[in-house]
């Protein structure tokens, strides 16, 4: 979507937004699958409710797209504008064992960072792709370690009140890949608290996690990471492993040769092959096992 109303050009500057026409999504997600729409890039968290009120009342529609590393995006002209936060490295401020951050911070970074300041516990995260506030919005885990498990508080833009909120963890829910949050609620910063460790101590859990990562995840290749959730107490990955699917595709959209619950852009995948290859591995599950796999990655369709 272009924007196109004047009084709300007019008024981004203002706000300390900046705006980036025809931003493709094919660029700003890991997939690589995505069409084209303004990107409006904040800069201040506080014009947050003055621009949402805006684009309303000019009837915009509008995502907020954060790291892009679990979503897939539809192709062509897309019918919403994307609000993306800007970013100041490092964007994590410590005070003893907490570390306020902001969620526009690379989650890798985030935890680096905190390794050098000698607070750990999130070593397993090391390897999750994408930003504190996606991994925040869906209790991003690996290898045994959640991130809800250490926040303490959290801002953010409350659509439905419109307003900033500050939230503190007795009321905020984190179950598997699952928040309380509204789905149009907008992450913007959260206040954690990290047990100390040494970086060596740190540096060795994290070493441990990347090989195991390495050893069962396509990293080098476009994707969403897990395309399903686990269904309770079972494995997504080795269900589909199971029925030989590894490597089935649907024009370049392919079920990964590596581990079988993450779907890679091979070349130039479509939207549309990937919701067919996600659709198919569904049902040849559901045939087989009697389980209706849930997404795990997000689908920006309309
Ligand atoms: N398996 C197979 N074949 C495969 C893949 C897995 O047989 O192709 C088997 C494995 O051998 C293992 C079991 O399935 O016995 C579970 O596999 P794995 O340890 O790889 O974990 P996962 O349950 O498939 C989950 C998360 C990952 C996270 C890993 C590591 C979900 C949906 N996935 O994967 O998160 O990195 O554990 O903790 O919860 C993501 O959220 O995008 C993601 C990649």
């Amino acid at each position: 979507m272009k924007l196109s109303d004047p009084r709300t050009l007019a008024a981004l500057p203002e706000l300390g937004v900046e705006r980036i026409g025809g931003a493709s999504l094919a660029e700003r997600t890991s997939l690589g699958i995505g069409g084209i729409t303004d990107l409006l890039l904040i800069r201040r968290h506080s014009a947050l409710p003055e621009l949402i009120a805006l684009l309303r009342g000019a009837g915009v529609a509008y995502k907020f797209l954060g790291g892009g590393t679990n979503l897939l995006v539809k192709d062509g002209e897309l019918p919403w504008v994307v609000l993306q936060l800007a970013h100041q490295e490092p964007g994590v401020r410590l005070e003893g064992n907490t570390a306020q951050v902001d969620a526009a911070a690379d989650l890798g970074r985030m935890v680096t960072f905190c390794a050098k300041n000698d607070l750990g516990g999130m070593e397993g995260l090391i390897g999750v792709p994408g930003t504190v506030g996606g991994a925040l919005r869906m209790n991003a885990g690996a290898y045994g370690t959640q991130i809800g498990s250490y926040v303490r508080q959290v801002e953010i833009y409350r659509a439905a009140a419109a307003r900033i909120e500050m939230l503190r963890e007795n009321e905020i829910s984190f179950e598997y890949r699952h928040t309380s949050f509204a789905p149009d609620d907008i992450m913007l910063a959260v206040k954690l608290e990290l047990p100390s460790k040494s970086y060596r101590e740190i540096i060795e859990g994290i070493r441990v996690c990347n090989e195991k990562r390495r050893s069962s995840q396509p990293l080098n290749q476009k994707s969403a990471g897990c395309i399903f959730k686990n269904p309770p107490g079972g494995s997504a990955g080795r269900m589909i492993d199971e029925l030989a699917l590894k490597g089935f595709s649907v024009g370049d959209a392919r079920v990964s040769d590596r581990h079988a619950n993450f779907f890679v852009n091979a070349g130039h995948a479509t939207c549309a092959d990937m919701l067919s290859l996600i659709a198919q591995v569904r049902e040849r599950v559901h045939v087989a096992y009697g389980v209706e796999l849930e997404n795990e990655v997000i689908l920006w369709m309309q």
